[in-house]
């Protein structure tokens, strides 16, 4: 590495140390472009990318087919609102409606507003059918549903709601994977319970398909919606095209966001027809949503992964790379949990420690919560790549 690009290295980390709002801990390089499953830094380093953006790029860096469609549509038409039609925000809601459950689409730019906007549905349809006074909503111990305020309040975590107190009102929390504590909580005045099939910030915790059966037959005895939160889980990430397929449960509302448009941004809210019909013009909206731009990416992104020979690519992969991980020697590995591509590793040293180590390797991985590695790589992952993985992380415990 030449002192020039040192330099210049340097010269971007302090302006965003100096410019930057300081809520995140960034690594000590400066990623400057990427292929498939590489990223290359400013000083010439490549890493194997297992992080993913966390768990948004399934198809990799720079996929021909992204591209092409991203420049072919830059050249076309970017934003109209969603005051206008467009043919690409049509097909996609399309695309979605008829890989999935829904009957209906409602488009927005990020996870945290796919949940916010989930639970405003959930609302509206309990306030419309049963009156005012049924708004409770029931969240899980370890859930991320995102950092904007009732996301946050489904989110109990002390370290990010103690700050922002008051939360918005109305969120009870049960034991995760917990039947009789969830029953325990959802009454006859709870308009909805959410809950992530696979668990990702909190720690990469796959749900009991029991657990999910029985949250769907307490949804059902009393009025409530149920809401699968897929936005790290979905699209294909644990070897089915939408998680909850993984699980035989079918939910009345899904959130999706993360990969949805190979790592443009971009949220949705997958409802069923009943849900749908209690909402209407005006009732809620979203400037930049599912314009033309990103939307033709999307959907781009959702024919790619739902193709049944992907998904079982994906999921064959899933086990290898579960298999190869079970089989690190090292005493600091407690244990290895998780669902296709995603998969958690649980460690007895601080996560940060390993993941600064994997760097120096040449290593993208990311943590899920103080003790967890994260590994979420591009779906696209190769079995040598796979290999390369394991070969790098043994390398990183070996030097602990
Ligand atoms: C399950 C889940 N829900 C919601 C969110 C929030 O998504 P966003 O950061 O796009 O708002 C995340 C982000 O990590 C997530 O993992």
């Amino acid at each position: 590495m030449s002192t020039d690009t040192r330099n210049l290295t340097n010269d971007i980390i302090d302006r965003e140390q100096h410019y930057v709002a300081g809520t995140y801990a960034r690594a000590p390089f400066v990623l400057d472009h990427g292929q498939g499953c590489w990223v290359y830094d400013t000083d010439g380093n490549a890493y194997l990318d297992c992080a993913a953006g966390i768990a948004v790029n399934a198809l990799g860096h720079a996929h021909p087919d992204l591209v092409a469609a991203l420049t072919q549509q830059a050249g076309k038409l970017w934003h109209v609102s969603n005051l206008f039609h467009s043919a690409p925000h049509a097909r996609l809601a399309q695309k979605l409606c008829e890989t999935s459950f829904a009957d209906r689409v409602f488009f927005c730019n990020s996870g945290a507003e796919a949940n916010e906007g989930a639970f405003k549905f959930a609302r509206k349809w309990a306030h419309d059918h049963f009156g005012p006074d049924k708004t409770a909503i029931v969240a899980f111990t370890d859930a991320f549903h995102g950092r904007t305020f009732a996301a946050l309040a489904a989110t109990p975590r002390e370290k990010y709601q103690a700050p922002f107190r008051p939360l918005v009102p109305g969120v009870r929390v049960a034991a995760f994977n917990d039947f009789d504590a969830a029953a325990a909580v959802i009454g006859d005045d709870v308009c909805a319970v959410i809950v992530e099939p696979v668990q990702g910030e909190g720690g990469v915790n796959p749900a009991a398909p029991e657990f999910l059966a029985g949250l769907r037959a307490l949804c059902d005895r009393h009025n409530a919606l149920l809401i699968f939160d897929e936005v790290q889980c979905g699209l294909g990430r644990t070897g089915t095209l939408w998680a909850y397929q993984g699980f035989g449960v079918t939910p009345d509302i899904l959130t999706s966001a993360k990969p949805l448009a190979g790592g443009l941004p971009m949220g949705a809210i997958l409802m069923s027809q009943r849900v749908a019909d209690v909402m209407h013009v005006g009732e809620h909206g979203s400037t930049f949503a599912a314009g033309p731009l990103v939307s033709a990416v999307a959907e781009v992104l959702v024919t790619r992964v739902s193709d049944p020979v992907f998904l079982a690519d994906v999921k064959a992969k899933g086990e290898y790379l579960k298999e190869r991980l079970e089989e690190i020697n090292s005493p600091h590995i407690t244990a290895v949990r998780g669902k296709g591509l995603m998969l958690g590793v649980d460690v007895d040293t601080p996560a940060a420690q390993v993941i600064a180590a994997s760097h120096r390797r040449g290593l993208l991985i990311i943590p899920a919560g103080a003790n967890t590695l994260r590994i979420v790589p591009p779906l696209i992952i190769t079995r040598p790549e796979i290999d390369l993985l394991i070969e790098r992380l043994s390398a990183v415990f070996a030097d602990l």
